[in-house]
């Protein structure tokens, strides 16, 4: 009988590599990608950024909930997910039906190093972005430890992670 658990889900902090090594896993498994936050930008054809500019940041939840629940209805998928996908408990019990799920680790100078030059994520547009990044890495840190498995990526490729990935998959399934 075929696991019902037939998703990947790749959940953790910003700056994590969900989205990296969700590619690397679709081009070693050949399963298909799905970008929660892509989903969510392409229903309300808008950016991250704008939803949470104009609607704020509990409208931006809604929307990530809503999609999270379509999207986790196929089959045989790399789910990739916000930061702040596993902050709802209605998201992870979603996510923990349809698949097994990897929380990507990273330090917060390595979270730093890899989002510094990008603008596209609100939470990090702030005057001291280290300080916002152990913050709600300190606040979110018994959301994280719900899943399935975690894997650690400082200093590793999207490569050797997504290897990693499997291995845990392989095991929790
Ligand atoms: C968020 C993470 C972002 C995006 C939004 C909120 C968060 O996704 O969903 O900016 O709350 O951590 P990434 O983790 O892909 O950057």
């Amino acid at each position: 009988m075929a696991s019902r658990k037939s998703n990947i889900v790749l959940v953790g902090f910003m700056g994590t590599g969900k989205s990296a090594v969700g590619r690397e896993l679709q081009r070693m498994t050949g399963l298909r990608l799905v970008d929660v936050d892509a989903e969510v930008e392409r229903a309300e054809g808008m950016s991250i950024s704008n939803i949470f500019e104009t609607r704020g940041e509990a409208a931006f939840r809604d929307l990530e909930a809503r999609e999270i629940r379509r999207i986790s209805e196929g089959r045989d998928q790399i789910i990739s997910t916000g930061g702040g996908a596993v902050l709802r408990d209605d998201n992870m019990e979603v996510f923990s039906r349809s698949g097994v799920v990897v929380c990507l680790t990273a330090s917060a100078e390595t979270v730093l190093e890899r989002t510094r030059h990008n603008t596209h994520r609100p939470l990090l547009q702030v005057d001291d972005p280290m300080e916002q990044i152990r913050n709600l890495m300190n606040e979110r840190l018994p959301y994280y430890e719900k899943a399935d498995a975690k894997v650690s990526t400082d200093g590793k490729s999207p490569y050797e992670i997504a290897q990693e990935v499997l291995e845990a998959v392989a095991w929790k399934r």
